[in-house]
């Protein structure tokens, strides 16, 4: 039992100080309705001193098994975790291989079903809110496949997660999915980033298009993020990066074009520069060429 003795009563009140609200956190955009677990998980993804984020994505395997640069999670990618500021994988990945003392924010794949051996979007939840609150998910992530052969099982699989993070305070991240016979271009990016925050999604992952993703992100009313695509040049991703960032984007969710890279800690430090510190896409090719020379070859 707490000691009564020498009980003091409190006499500091602040005389006519207003009360101070809880301010709003940079990069959350549109979430400030939104709980304090919400908020709070959001700000171990998005860095408050900016509002954006570099996550580090390498959850391809959950439907293309060990590809290029993922053979072994524990040599490629562990030794990247501290320099994201979140990482988004699978909770098997989660589980095996990542340290638990990582400080990086985790975003939790939690849809799957087929590889890439069939049709993609035919997806289901694939993680239960129990499991999402035992490991301490930051986020959990969803494919949506706007225009795609199973679109509406997509946007409920959202919305059941949506629910469940709701009572539990973890925001879902939506993933705009494109099947291959759709047009890349702002229109669509427009349509499929705005249906999966109309319905709940706390933040949205989608591609960057060179006509009009300025128009993309401003019709969102949550942050969106890129994906970087397949492999390409790294002076090219640093581009992309830059341009998506200059384009309203509040961060990378970046895989390939950082664990493909024959360099990938120096493109990351190099995606980061471009993220945090607003650097030019020639100044920050030069920061990935120097790291380069330091930094090991992974085989
Ligand atoms: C799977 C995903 C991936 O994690 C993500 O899109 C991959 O990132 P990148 O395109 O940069 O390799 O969401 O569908």
């Amino acid at each position: 039992m707490a000691d009564l003795d020498d009980l003091r009563y409190g006499t500091n009140f602040g005389g006519a100080a207003p009360a101070t609200a809880a301010p709003a956190l940079p990069g959350t955009k549109g979430l400030a309705g939104h709980d304090w677990g919400i908020r709070s998980r959001m700000a171990r993804i998005f860095q408050p001193a900016d509002g954006r984020t570099v996550m580090l994505a390498f959850d391809h395997g959950y439907f293309q098994g060990p590809t290029s640069g993922l053979e072994r999670l524990d040599l490629n990618i562990v030794p990247l975790v501290p320099q994201a500021d979140a990482i988004m994988l699978t909770r098997g990945a989660l589980r095996s291989t990542i340290p638990a003392d990582s400080r990086a924010g985790v975003v939790l794949r939690a849809s799957g079903g087929p590889s890439i051996l069939k049709d993609l979007s035919d997806e289901e939840v694939a993680l239960g809110i129990d499991d999402a609150v035992r490991l301490d998910a930051a986020a959990m992530a969803v494919q949506v496949f706007v225009g795609g052969e199973h679109e509406t099982k997509s946007v409920r699989n959202l919305t059941t997660l949506v629910d469940a993070g709701q009572a539990a305070g973890i925001p879902v991240l939506a993933v705009t999915a494109v099947g291959r016979e759709l047009v890349r271009d702002a229109r669509y990016f427009r349509l499929a980033t705005r249906i999966p925050a109309e319905l709940g999604a706390h933040f949205v992952k989608t591609y960057y298009v060179e006509e009009g993703f300025e128009t993309v992100t401003a019709a969102c009313p949550v942050p969106i993020i890129i994906a970087g695509g397949k492999k390409i040049p790294e002076r090219d991703a640093l581009e992309l990066a830059h341009r998506a960032i200059q384009g309203g984007a509040a961060g990378v969710d970046m895989g390939r074009n950082i664990f493909q890279s024959a360099h990938p800690a120096a493109m990351l430090a190099a995606v980061r520069a471009v993220v945090h510190d607003d650097l030019a896409p020639a100044e920050a090719f030069a920061l990935y060429e120097d790291l380069a020379h330091t930094a090991p070859v992974l085989a």
